[in-house]
């Protein structure tokens, strides 16, 4: 080889081992080198184009921007949650949300505004502005805690750094997200998959200067607080902030009912890809934020706005395989492998069938020509078979009768409608291993215990290796054994163990929800949280005696069922999973249940409701209960405080039981006037 030669395959060397290291930070948020490393990587390549022309023609360096993304900024307890949207993909799903809504408030048929607007696809933050100048800017972080990027949003020029105004609030905070232009992307794209990565990367330079290279925009979409509170409505809300500076989306508009959202969301899908930023769908929100306020929240997304998601992409492939996939809770789920096709910018390889009644139903062979969809993050779906290509020797799927493990598997019944269930099960739990890995990455997704770095692949190269196989193997691994592998390098190691180190110290709730008890979601977690209180008292369910006196009392509480008591003593009737969480609990610090507004008009107190109220709905009530500190309980008991009877048909059992236990007794005027309605 001549020397030009040579010295070309070191250049293309070192340029994919940045582009290797780049995906790493960018995509996988693994950082396998530390930042010198990667500078010194950086200026080696720069070095070789200065004294080489030939290789500044090639031009390979320029493809590829900025620094990774650093993970050292600071750690900030947002003001009030960031929370996220529950999404819709249809007309009906539209329905159900505005029928919740009227439900929720007890409303029939009044007129409810919302107002209509882009949801880009982007980096949400939060600008708080205190006395009309910018002082703290973060990124969303996990919803509770966001990261300090203050520097980085300042960059953004149509971003106001101060605010003049008539009747401007003293504390002032604006949510709104972050996005590069689609024409401004085609132009950086270097190693970016998409526009919203490189707004991601862009935003965590940790030198400012190269978050200014990347041309950011924003448009402002919400707040957070908001001190005095000045605004009747979101409508009146954008057009202030607009008339302070602030980029609001001119595509934002006030709809009244179902018929004008369908014809808003026909309308901005219809010019979508006119605009020079993505958007994924509309977001729908209650436009009075008195009726915002009555409807709260949920734990994850609040109860008065939606995502209306565009309806799904779709693409023609052909199956090549059928394969089956054993979910966390033993689901057995059809999984087509189809060959690699774009579906709205994103290769597909993969595309679920759901279950065995769906495969039958649609009689889905290998072999097929199939039409898939993909919408939003859900994961592609087989919709359709062109039976017209169909091979004329291909033969009917037949659905394995077993698990991966070899186990058997079978299909339960429905307790509340007696029917079979679509979906076939493994009830191995954790001896069986596919169920195990999937446990894990549950164990440590976001939700539960949030271990940044220990992502899915990582649990499966981990499984793999054989060096975690139950949760407790997790504060046990062996670094010796990652050290050498491929993708883990000194500094993605120290990350990990500090990750694991505090991921220790969780919250009681959090603890139940990571366990992965079927029917126990985060909700159900809190409601089990608030009762048990401790780890301690928890964990006398391991108990056998115990615990059935522990399961008697729990149909006591709002939102557990007997669907949820059962699977709690199905779980715990498990030897193998009471000693792998009793393992667990050994590596942990685990928080007692903070009951949230302890000093709230019902702190400590446990009401109960009969019968319907005129101006709210039972969901409402509850909420408000929740929200004052107070518990809301399912059966009449002696550890009853109040039952609160409505006018419109109490039970007249639960009021006499009430009264022979001298629970005190409150009227629906009464209620009202409790709560200064
Ligand atoms: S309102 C409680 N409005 O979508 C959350 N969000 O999935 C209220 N987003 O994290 C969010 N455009 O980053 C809202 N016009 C818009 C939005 C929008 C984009 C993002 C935002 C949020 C995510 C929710």
């Amino acid at each position: 080889m001549n020397q030009k030669l040579k010295v070309i395959d070191i250049y293309r060397k070192k340029i994919n081992l940045l582009k290797k290291h780049n995906k790493s930070y960018f995509d996988n948020d693994n950082p396998t080198i530390s930042d010198s490393e990667y500078d010194s990587l950086k200026k080696e390549i720069f070095n070789l184009e200065k004294n080489n022309d030939y290789l500044k023609k090639l031009n390979l360096s320029k493809k590829i921007i900025g620094s990774p993304p650093s993970n050292k900024f600071k750690k900030v307890k947002h003001l009030k949650p960031m929370l996220s949207l529950s999404n819709a993909f249809d007309k009906k799903d539209m329905n159900d949300f505005v029928s919740k809504i009227n439900n929720f408030l007890n409303f029939k048929n009044q007129n409810i505004e919302f107002s209509s607007e882009p949801k880009i696809d982007g980096i949400s933050a939060t600008l708080i502005y205190e006395n009309g100048v910018l002082t703290k800017g973060l990124s969303r972080g996990d919803g509770a805690t966001g990261e300090d990027i203050l520097e980085n949003l300042k960059t953004i020029n149509t971003i106001p750094k101060k605010i003049k105004g008539n009747n401007l609030p003293s504390l002032l905070e604006i949510r709104g997200e972050i996005y590069i232009g689609k024409k401004d992307f085609n132009n950086i794209k270097g190693n970016f998959a998409n526009p919203r990565n490189a707004a991601g990367g862009s935003l965590r330079q940790k030198n400012p200067k190269e978050t200014s290279k990347i041309p950011l925009k924003y448009f402002a979409y919400g707040f957070g607080v908001i001190e005095p509170m000045i605004f009747n409505t979101q409508k009146e809300f954008l057009s202030k902030i607009k008339s302070w500076g602030f980029l609001i989306n001119p595509l934002s508009k006030i709809v009244n009912s179902l018929d004008e959202i369908e014809i808003q969301h026909q309308y901005i899908d219809s010019i979508k890809s006119s605009l020079d930023y993505d958007i994924d769908g509309l977001v729908y929100k209650v436009n009075d934020l008195k009726l915002q306020l009555r409807l709260g929240n949920t734990s994850n997304s609040p109860r008065w706005a939606i995502a209306y998601k565009f309806s799904a992409e779709k693409a023609v492939t052909k199956i090549k395989d059928i394969v089956i996939q054993v979910g966390r809770t033993g689901a057995i789920t059809p999984v087509a492998k189809v060959e690699p096709v774009t579906v709205g910018g994103v290769v597909v390889s993969n595309a679920t069938l759901h279950n065995e009644d769906e495969i039958n139903r649609k009689d889905i062979r290998i072999g097929d020509t199939v039409k898939i969809q993909r919408a939003g993050d859900v994961i592609p779906q087989v919709v359709s078979v062109d039976f017209s290509k169909r091979n004329h020797n291909s033969k009917k799927y037949i659905f394995p009768n077993k698990c991966l493990c070899g186990g058997a598997t079978h299909k339960e019944i429905n307790k509340s409608t007696k029917k079979e269930d679509a979906v076939r099960r493994c009830f191995k739990g954790y001896d069986c291993n596919y169920i195990a890995r999937e446990k894990l990455k549950h164990l440590v997704s976001k939700d539960a215990f949030n271990i940044d770095g220990l992502g899915k692949k990582v649990i499966d190269q981990f499984w793999d290796l054989k060096i975690i196989r139950e949760p407790s193997d997790i504060f046990t691994i062996n670094y010796n054994k990652i050290q050498n592998l491929e993708g883990w390098g000194k500094l993605s190691i120290d990350n990990l163990k500090k990750a694991i180190e505090k991921s220790k110290i969780i919250e009681l709730d959090r603890f139940i929800f990571s366990v992965g008890i079927r029917h126990i979601g985060q909700e159900n977690a809190k409601i089990l949280a608030g009762f048990f209180q401790s780890i301690e008292k928890f964990s006398k369910l391991f108990e056998k005696n115990d615990r059935k006196k522990i399961l008697k009392h729990l149909i006591d509480l709002d939102g557990i069922g007997e669907i949820q008591i059962e699977s709690i003593n199905n779980f715990c009737s498990s030897d193998k999973n009471i000693n792998i969480i009793e393992q667990l609990i050994d590596k942990l610090k685990i928080n007692n249940f903070k009951t949230r507004n302890k000093k709230g008009k019902f702190s400590n107190k446990t009401l109960m409701f009969t019968g319907g109220f005129d101006k709210m709905s039972r969901s409402e009530a509850k909420s408000l209960v929740e929200n004052n500190g107070g518990k809301v309980l399912g059966s009449i008991s002696k550890k009853l405080n109040i039952l609160v009877v409505g006018n419109s048909k109490p039970t007249k059992k639960k009021v006499d039981l009430a009264k022979q236990l001298n629970i005190k007794i409150v009227k629906e005027n009464e209620w009202y006037k409790i709560l200064d309605l």
